[in-house]
């Protein structure tokens, strides 16, 4: 459904085993995988397993996208869409991006290209969730133009374990 797509500094395609070196930059960092339920990895091989599982996935369930940088045709971070339903035709979106890249507006034009991409499709509601305090997930989905509608008690589990409330922010086709 997602074709490649171009952006100002950016470009997004499909990952490659290929990228896995460059997913443990930022999978590896601890910082990255704070607000997030899983726990920094540890070799390359789980980069290179995960591409494997991306691989294998129906895009008609989740679908991933790598963010890469087109000076360089680095991957930098990633966009993943799902929870999709095609009956009321919503969906939910992540990202991340390797810090080493941020505060330059990649994640932002990556996302906004994103949610462009799949209300010309006919979804109608794109939404994303953060955990209370990941301040620059919530100014990103601000900056796109997300709106917020509430915060939903207890509703993570992170790696420590712990269930953690969660913001929910979305955006509806006009
Ligand atoms: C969430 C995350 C992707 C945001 O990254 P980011 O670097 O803040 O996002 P962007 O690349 O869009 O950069 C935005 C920043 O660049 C600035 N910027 C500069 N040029 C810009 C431009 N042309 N357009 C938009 N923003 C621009 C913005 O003002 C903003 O500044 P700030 O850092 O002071 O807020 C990143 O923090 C991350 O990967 N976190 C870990 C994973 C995670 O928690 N993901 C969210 C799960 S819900």
């Amino acid at each position: 459904m997602i074709e490649n797509i171009i952006l100002e500094n950016t470009y997004l395609r499909k990952f490659e085993i290929g990228d896995a070196q460059d997913m443990f930059e930022y999978t590896s960092n601890p910082n990255v995988s704070n607000y997030l339920a899983w726990t920094p990895h540890e070799s390359v091989h789980e980069d290179e397993m995960f591409i494997a599982m991306v691989e294998g996935t129906d895009e008609k369930e989740s679908i991933y996208r790598g963010i890469y940088l087109k000076e360089t045709k680095k991957l930098i971070g990633c966009i993943h869409i799902y929870n999709i339903s095609w009956k009321h035709m919503h969906a939910e979106i992540s990202y991340i991006l390797n810090p080493t890249y941020s505060s330059k507006g990649y994640a932002t034009e990556a996302v906004r290209s994103v949610i462009e991409e799949l209300f010309k499709h006919g979804f109608i509601r794109i939404q994303a969730l953060c955990i209370v305090g990941n301040s620059k997930s919530d100014n990103l989905m601000k900056r796109v133009g997300m709106n917020y509608e509430g915060t939903l008690r207890k509703y993570a589990v992170l790696a420590d374990k712990k269930a953690y409330d969660m913001r929910i922010y979305a955006i509806c086709v006009e």
